[in-house]
Formats: C-alpha cells, sequence, structure tokens
C-alpha cells in the first residue's frame, strides 16, 4: 500500500477545496517577477477577478492566505479614532470584529444567534441603540464559514451603512465563484476573498477589491503600518502588473489558469449554478439518510458550506475519523461553540458527482460501522446521485 500522503483524500472541507484540473501543473514552474511572462500573467489573473467579484475597482493581489487580506483590510481602511459597526453571526465574523479592535477601541459587536443572519431592521435597531449616528466603517462577513450562512440581504444593509456615512468591508472568503456576490450591482465599498475555496486554487493568495470613491479616499488619507500589506503601495505596482515583494509566483500561475477555465471554459454563472445544484443534491441526499441540516431556515443556508448535526449516537470525532480512516475523505467539525455538534461539508471548487457518490456512501457506512444502525435509504440516496443534472 502506499503512504497516506501519496494519495490526495477526497477534501470536502470548506476549504482548502479541490483543484480544478488546469491548476495542477504549475509548482515546478520557474519564473522571475520582474519578467514579462509574469507581467502578462498578473494583468491576466486580476482581469479575471474582476470578472469574478463583479467590480470596476481595483484588485489587490496579496501573497498571503484570507485571514492576510482581512488584516490588510483592516490596517488600510480604519484609524484608531473610527467607530466600526461588526456584524457577528459566527467564528469569522467574531474574528473579523477581533481583528478590528487591534486597530481601534470602538467596535460596536451586533451578535445573533447561530444559523440566523442579522436583517437590516436588526442592524437599524442596534445602531439607534447604540446611540450610533454615523460610522466609519461596517465589516461583515458574506458567507459564514461556521455555521454555513449567508447574508442574503447584505444589499440593505450595504446601503444602510452607506447612509450612516460609512463604508462597507465585505469578507467574502468562502463565498465568491460559489454563489452569487456583486461588488457593483450591491455598492460594496471593499470585498475580501482568497484563492483556495470556490474558485478551486492552490492555498496561499489573497484579494481586496476596492471600489468607491469613499473607500479610495480613505485608503489615500490613511497612513498604514504595515509595509507587505499597504495597499497604496500595491496600488503602485498594480499599474505596472507587478506585485511590491516577491509573490507566491507559482500559485499565480495556478490561480490564472483555474479563473480561466472557470470564466472562459465553463463561465461564471455556469460554475456558480454547479456549486447550487450539488448543495441542493447534497441536502436532498442526506436528507434521505436522516441527517438534518443544522441551519433551520432554508433562505439562509450556504450554498458553499453545508452543516448537518451529527447522527444520533455516534461519537462526531469517531464519525469523522472513520470516514476519513477507510475512505480517505476529509470532512469538517464545527468550529468553536460548535465544535462536537455539527459537521461541516465543503460544496467548493472541483466536487464531482462521483465525490458525492462517495461521501454519501462513506457517511452512510460509517453509521452502520459504529452503531449497528442503517441510515435511511440508501437506495434513495444513490437514486437522487445518478439522477441529478450537474456539470460533471
Ligand atoms: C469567511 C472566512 N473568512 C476568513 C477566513 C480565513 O481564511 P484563511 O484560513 O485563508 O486565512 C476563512 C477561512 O476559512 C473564512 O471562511
Amino acid at each position: 500500500m502506499l503512504p497516506a500522503e501519496f494519495e490526495d483524500p477526497l477534501l470536502l472541507v470548506p476549504g482548502p477545496s479541490q483543484l480544478a484540473p488546469p491548476a495542477r501543473r504549475h509548482v515546478g514552474r520557474h519564473v522571475g517577477h520582474r519578467s514579462e511572462m509574469f507581467r502578462r500573467v498578473f494583468r491576466e489573473t486580476t482581469e479575471l477577478l474582476k470578472r469574478v467579484f463583479d467590480t470596476s475597482g481595483d484588485v489587490h493581489i496579496l501573497t498571503a492566505s484570507g485571514t492576510g487580506a482581512v488584516d490588510a483590510a483592516i490596517l488600510n481602511f480604519i484609524k484608531p479614532s473610527d467607530k466600526v459597526l461588526a456584524l457577528v453571526f459566527g467564528t469569522f465574523g467574531r474574528r473579523f470584529a477581533e481583528q478590528a479592535s487591534r486597530a481601534c477601541s470602538k467596535v460596536y459587536r451586533l451578535v445573533v444567534p447561530l444559523g440566523t443572519t442579522p436583517s437590516p431592521a436588526q442592524v437599524r435597531t442596534f445602531v439607534e441603540s447604540e446611540g450610533l449616528k454615523e460610522i466609519d466603517v461596517a465589516i461583515m462577513v458574506f458567507n459564514e464559514t461556521n455555521p454555513g450562512v449567508t447574508l442574503r440581504e447584505l444589499p440593505d444593509i450595504v446601503r444602510y451603512v452607506h447612509d450612516l456615512g460609512g463604508i462597507a468591508v465585505v469578507d467574502n472568503v468562502s463565498g465568491l465563484g460559489g454563489d452569487y456576490f456583486s461588488c457593483d450591482k450591491w455598492d460594496i465599498d471593499v470585498a475580501i476573498s482568497s484563492s483556495q475555496k470556490c474558485l478551486a486554487s492552490p492555498p496561499g493568495l489573497s484579494f481586496i477589491t476596492v471600489r468607491t470613491p469613499e473607500a479610495e479616499r480613505r485608503l489615500s488619507s490613511n497612513t498604514c503600518v504595515s509595509t507587505y500589506f499597504d495597499l497604496k503601495l500595491t496600488k503602485k505596482f498594480l499599474e505596472k502588473n507587478e506585485t511590491p515583494f516577491t509573490p507566491a509566483v507559482n500559485l499565480l500561475f495556478a490561480l490564472r489558469d483555474s479563473l480561466d477555465f472557470i470564466v472562459n471554459n465553463v463561465g461564471l454563472d455556469r460554475w456558480i449554478r454547479w456549486h447550487r445544484d450539488r448543495a441542493r443534491l447534497i441536502l436532498d441526499v442526506l436528507e434521505k439518510l436522516k441527517l438534518r441540516p443544522f441551519v433551520e431556515n432554508s433562505d439562509v443556508r450556504s450554498v458553499t458550506v453545508l452543516s448537518f448535526l451529527y447522527p444520533e449516537s455516534v461519537s462526531p470525532a469517531e464519525f469523522r475519523s472513520l470516514v476519513y480512516r477507510l475512505y480517505n475523505i476529509e470532512i469538517a467539525d464545527g468550529m468553536d461553540d460548535l465544535r462536537g455538534r455539527i459537521f461541516r461539508i465543503g460544496n467548493m471548487g472541483w466536487v464531482t458527482r462521483r465525490d458525492i457518490l462517495a461521501l454519501v456512501a462513506a457517511l452512510a457506512s460509517a453509521v452502520r460501522v459504529l452503531t449497528g444502525d442503517r441510515l435511511g435509504s440508501l437506495d434513495e440516496a444513490l437514486e437522487l446521485v445518478a439522477k441529478a443534472n450537474l456539470l460533471v
């Protein structure tokens, strides 16, 4: 038997995700980052990212994971004297607020229960109850990866933030490319994402798009205390299709190929539809297995992170461990308060019908091994997988 590290697992965690086939071939290349070829690939990549963000603004590419881009947004758009409104409905919104509170002391957190998202009315009531007449920056996650919910009313919330005189900085690390999102149509000032989720590229790159005059004004008037994350510096280099410091060249090539595949080969709309169709299928199939989604309101359930309650009478750790040891399939536990309460399936990037078939069979098999029970109707679940109308 081959050592496990030579056999890639079926990776169904909420990132990193499985790579799109064209993104797999660049690790061995050596290309200088001040070369003509690099500049061409960099330009193509930023143009493709603009399409995916649907933004008329600049897209800055950073060599850092998503957390680095969140830090960069905070360092460039938040001043110590600012009033920041933070919407918290999961782990990454909470972390965003914690990161922001390193930069300024006035972070007003609206926290709503796990499995829900704040409505525009709740945001308004909160702002009024805090006696806020205006704010400087609002920070929020669009697709909250733990527990797996999406802020569907984001456009209304962004409008309200603008009424309060602030800019909206939106983390869409785990949703970009997997669910509809438009910076231009929703008038988002600053948005953040990264390479290793629905864009089916290797981890290591993240992005910030800056598109409104107000965001540009804040950027140019702010002194960034970081050199590496100074977006004024990256903007200068962006104009010549370069980065100020050595970027992860090979990852950029992989990203360009993956984006080119998504946008020009598959088509962005079809790529997003593929994510939606898979989410529907996984939910339907797991329902046949009597596994219950954690998020009760289907309107706010994430398309790209599907969370389920663990089957009764199995140990959560043993369940995931068995799925991994027997079938080499990685799914994720919940985080923070949801650890041991939910498991999460990453429906991101390159996930095929064969992968879903393997997942379903593995989950059913693990429960059978651990409890001797049968989970719902595997036959019916397999029939749904066979009949689903999927891209691949
Ligand atoms: C919504 C969200 N924001 C930020 C991050 C942090 O990204 P990274 O792990 O790439 O630093 C994640 C990671 O899962 C995420 O899901």
